[in-house]
């Protein structure tokens, strides 16, 4: 993963830099440090942890250069220290890079026997002493870094700068997201659009395997095989959806409450509110014929797919395959003819999805993606995009991106649904309906959250925490589970209620927590039983329903009531309080709530 940034400018460059930086945070933030040319040589500025310890840094020693390149770093080879962090520089060539050199091992050991020395345990390492090493034949930077990109395998983002060239900053994107902008007498260079945004709004996307030559008066673009190509420069609307946190303490907090707005507007794309109907794009395959969907994702996005898993085989009667694009890229899965692939991301860079969709291409399947970035990669390679209309996300535990998945994954399971017979107008209009009432329904929710924070003081006790669910609830358990353990650090589990039986609940005692999604439904009396194989253990069951207290017949905890809705849209709403239930659990407990320990938003490394 990682962020990197680049500007080439008239004046001091390291204050913007580290702007730029901030931006990119939500792609890592284990360290960071930025490098520029101060008369002709490199220099750099690092520091561990999140960017405001190299703000201080740079406030104790000042950067003047007027060319620089700045990294956010996402630790992957070598721990998170000052040492290992970006930029890496010999005393000719500063670099900062994002993905994963997966040759370093060979060309370190061919380099350190030519004499070069190495000092940190990175990956990235091996491009500096690459470069430096064609430099020291006597090319030219750009040639020299041209032979080097040749000897990279690996997925990368590029920045390098020279010694001595105080016009010159070089980009390659081979795997991994890259974004020039323009602006009068400056260029930059940046991992996405947004980082850019307070800059310039003129952009190019680099190409796979595109490298640029960039200096103040412009930019040259080369393809892999060094020919010089032309990319467009977009209007990037990336300046308009610079965000903070409003009046809520955290991002996630905000967030959560953008839901019923940001469902609605995602709703809109996909409905006819007037008509009741569905008003789906066409994706370019007749949905009344096709024999089955295949969805993949991670994370968050990966049990929103779960949800359409559920959706799609009960409403629209067409058999899904669903699973981890991080395994589907490598289990050499069977598709069949005429197949609809379905990815879900909010980044759209996520390299097991983006390697998922490839493999599914190759094999002849229609891909559509649901993604929140227009823009990337997963998008830009689809046949197809399904847009959730969430805005930036920067709470690195998904939220908004989620319900707003959900409800595209919805109106794709009812616009299948009528293609193929299987829901008739009548049960559209019902459907649709019943969506509709989702963001009221989701607002009523979001009024009163002291049952939340009652709730946290208990579960910060905690050591483990069950999540079970059944149906398409099931899927509602495992995201409870992973928003929980993402943010608040307790082991926390999701479970399919029935399989309680076959191992979980020899974990169950007086100590165990165990939080129930359950909604009044056709299934909700086989949870209840569930529930009473908790309790006759002295498990402590708190239950998330619509259904009153008194139906499930045991001591509850706590009972967090959700509003009646249809079963259809039951998971948009139960979405909702398992999102408050580890927000104000990591509120209570003290922890880091928008950028929790070791993770990501946008992991764009295998
Ligand atoms: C990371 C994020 C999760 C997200 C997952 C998939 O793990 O922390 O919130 O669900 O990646 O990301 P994507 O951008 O593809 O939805």
């Amino acid at each position: 993963m990682c962020g990197i940034v680049g500007i080439l400018a008239n004046k001091p460059v390291a204050i913007d830099l580290v702007d730029a930086l901030r931006r990119l945070e939500y792609r890592g933030y284990d360290s960071a440090g930025v490098a520029t040319l101060e008369n002709g040589h490199l220099d750099r500025r690092r520091a561990e942890g999140k960017l405001r310890n190299l703000e201080t840094r740079l406030h104790e020693q000042p950067l003047q250069g007027h060319v620089g390149i700045g990294h956010t770093r996402w630790a992957t080879h070598g721990r998170p220290t000052e040492r290992n962090a970006h930029p890496h520089m010999s005393a000719k060539v500063g670099v900062v890079h994002n993905g994963i050199i997966e040759n370093y091992r060979e060309l370190k050991a061919e380099l350190s026997s030519r004499g070069h020395v190495f000092e940190t345990d990175t990956d990235t390492e091996a491009v500096v002493h690459l470069v430096t090493d064609e430099l020291d034949k006597g090319l030219e930077p750009i040639a020299a870094t041209k032979a080097a990109l040749a000897k990279l395998q690996g997925a990368f983002a590029l920045g390098i700068i020279f010694a001595g060239h105080d016009d010159l900053m070089i980009a390659a994107r081979k795997g991994s997201p890259l974004a020039i902008g323009y602006g009068t007498g400056e260029v930059y260079l940046g991992s996405d659009a947004i980082a850019l945004a307070p800059f310039t709004d003129t952009i190019t996307y680099l190409d796979e395997g595109d490298w640029a030559v960039m200096r103040r008066s412009g930019v040259e673009i080369y393809d892999e095989a060094g020919s010089r190509v032309d990319r467009p420069k977009i209007k990037s609307v990336a300046s308009a959806l610079l965000v903070d946190k409003g009046n809520h303490r955290h991002f996630m907090a905000k967030e959560i409450h953008e839901q019923p707005e940001v469902v609605s507007h995602t709703l809109a794309n996909y409905l006819d509110m007037g008509s009741g109907t569905i008003a789906f794009p066409d994706l370019g395959i007749d949905l009344a014929k096709i024999p089955r969907v295949t969805i993949s994702a991670c994370g968050t996005a990966y049990y929103a797919g779960l949800v359409g898993k559920y959706w799609i085989e009960r409403y629209a009667r067409v058999p899904v395959e669903i699973d981890i694009a991080s395994e589907f890229r490598y289990r050499e899965a069977p598709l069949v003819d005429g197949g609809l692939a379905v990815f879900v991301s909010q980044s759209g860079e996520t390299a097991d999805t983006l390697a998922t969709l490839r493999y599914c291409k190759a094999g002849g399947q229609r891909i559509a993606s649901i993604v929140n970035v227009r823009t990337s990669s997963i998008a830009r390679e689809s046949h197809a995009v399904l847009p959730t209309l969430a805005g930036p996300e920067i709470g690195v535990a998904s939220t908004k991106a989620f319900s707003c998945q959900l409800s595209a994954l919805a109106c794709l399971a009812i616009a299948i649904g009528r293609a193929k017979g299987t829901i008739t107008p009548a049960k559209e209009a019902e459907l649709v309906k019943a969506l509709i009432e989702v963001p009221r329904l989701m607002s009523s929710m979001l009024h009163s959250e002291q049952q939340y924070e009652d709730l946290a003081q208990y579960l910060s006790k905690a050591r483990d925490v069950l999540f079970l669910g059944r149906g398409i609830n099931y899927p509602l358990a495992l995201e409870g589970a992973l928003k929980l353990k993402e943010i608040s650090y307790i082991h926390a589990e999701g479970y399919a209620a029935g399989e309680l039986k076959h191992g979980p609940i020899a974990l169950i005692d007086e100590n165990v927590p165990v939080i129930v999604v359950a909604p009044d439904d056709d299934l909700f009396e086989k949870t209840v039983s569930n529930m009473q194989e908790v309790a006759a253990r002295g498990g402590q069951i708190i239950l998330i329903s619509d259904a009153p207290a008194e139906k499930c017949g045991c001591k509850l905890v706590a009972h967090i009531k959700v509003p009646k809705g249809h079963d259809f849209a039951n998971p948009l709403l139960y979405a909702v309080p398992i999102q408050l239930i580890a927000y104000h659990t990591a509120v209570f407990m003290g922890t880091d709530v928008d950028q929790p320990r070791n993770l990501a938003k946008s992991v764009t490394v295998e």
